[in-house]
């Protein structure tokens, strides 16, 4: 397991991913949050990385890697893991050992660290975590196309308000972890999600799963 460090773990809508909760994580994540809350079974999000995962994957903002290690995968892919939270890098590298995954510290809102053109990036749950409005936070998705192929595919979910169907104890518990710091998406939209991917992206595919805005993205498009 290699480690390149590029950022320290100041950040907000990270800091709360530390050892204890990561027990807990998968549990409340996706036993409950995602089928139960935000009404997105888990199986759409693992769909995506069994139709889309090549030969070099970079999974971005990894948590405890819960949905590449459960996806049924066909290849054995080199996988990169980036985050900007090394309890959370520490944790899926051990899980995700089989793979000998290349380790970096980096955030997703800077300029990502100079490696190889990835064949699929994965950033799943990690822009509602993000500071700044859907347009400043959708700077990662530029420094992601950066670090795609031409012919790459960029899958992720991220949840949503606006117009994202809620129920109001979903609501309830967003505005509660938006007060936390733990999310930032008061203002995220279904249709601001899709403007910021295609700003950088050609082909665009946004869906609703619940109140979750699950998407892939091809063609990047170089600045
Ligand atoms: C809610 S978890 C999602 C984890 C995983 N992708 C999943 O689907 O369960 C958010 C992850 O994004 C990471 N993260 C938050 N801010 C980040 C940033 N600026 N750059 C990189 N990772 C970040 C957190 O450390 C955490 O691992």
């Amino acid at each position: 397991m290699s480690m390149i460090s590029d950022a320290a773990s100041v950040a907000p809508g990270q800091s709360v991913y530390r050892p204890l909760l990561l027990r807990f994580y998968d549990l409340v994540v996706y036993v409950y949050n995602s089928p139960f809350l935000w009404r997105c079974p888990p199986f759409v999000l693992r769909q995506q990385y069994e139709r889309h995962l090549g030969r070099r994957h970079l999974e971005v903002g990894v948590g405890t890697g819960y949905l590449i290690d459960t996806a049924h995968l066909t290849i054995h892919p080199e996988v990169t893991l980036l985050d900007i939270n090394r309890s959370c890098l520490t944790a899926t590298g051990r899980r995700l050992a089989r793979f000998a995954p290349q380790i970096v510290q980096a955030s997703a809102l800077e300029p990502l660290p100079d490696l190889e053109p990835f064949d699929s990036i994965a950033m799943n749950y990690v822009v509602h975590c993000l500071p700044g409005s859907i347009e400043e936070k959708g700077a990662a998705f530029g420094h992601v196309a950066a670090r795609l192929a031409d012919d790459g595919v960029f899958f992720g979910a991220t949840i949503l308000q606006g117009s994202a169907p809620r129920s109001p104890i979903a609501q309830l518990w967003m505005d509660f972890y938006n007060r936390r710091g733990v999310f930032h998406n008061a203002k995220d939209t279904p249709r601001g999600l899709r403007a910021a991917l295609e700003r950088h992206f050609g082909d665009v595919r946004v869906e609703l799963r619940g109140c979750v805005g699950v998407w892939t993205a091809k063609r990047p498009i170089r600045s």
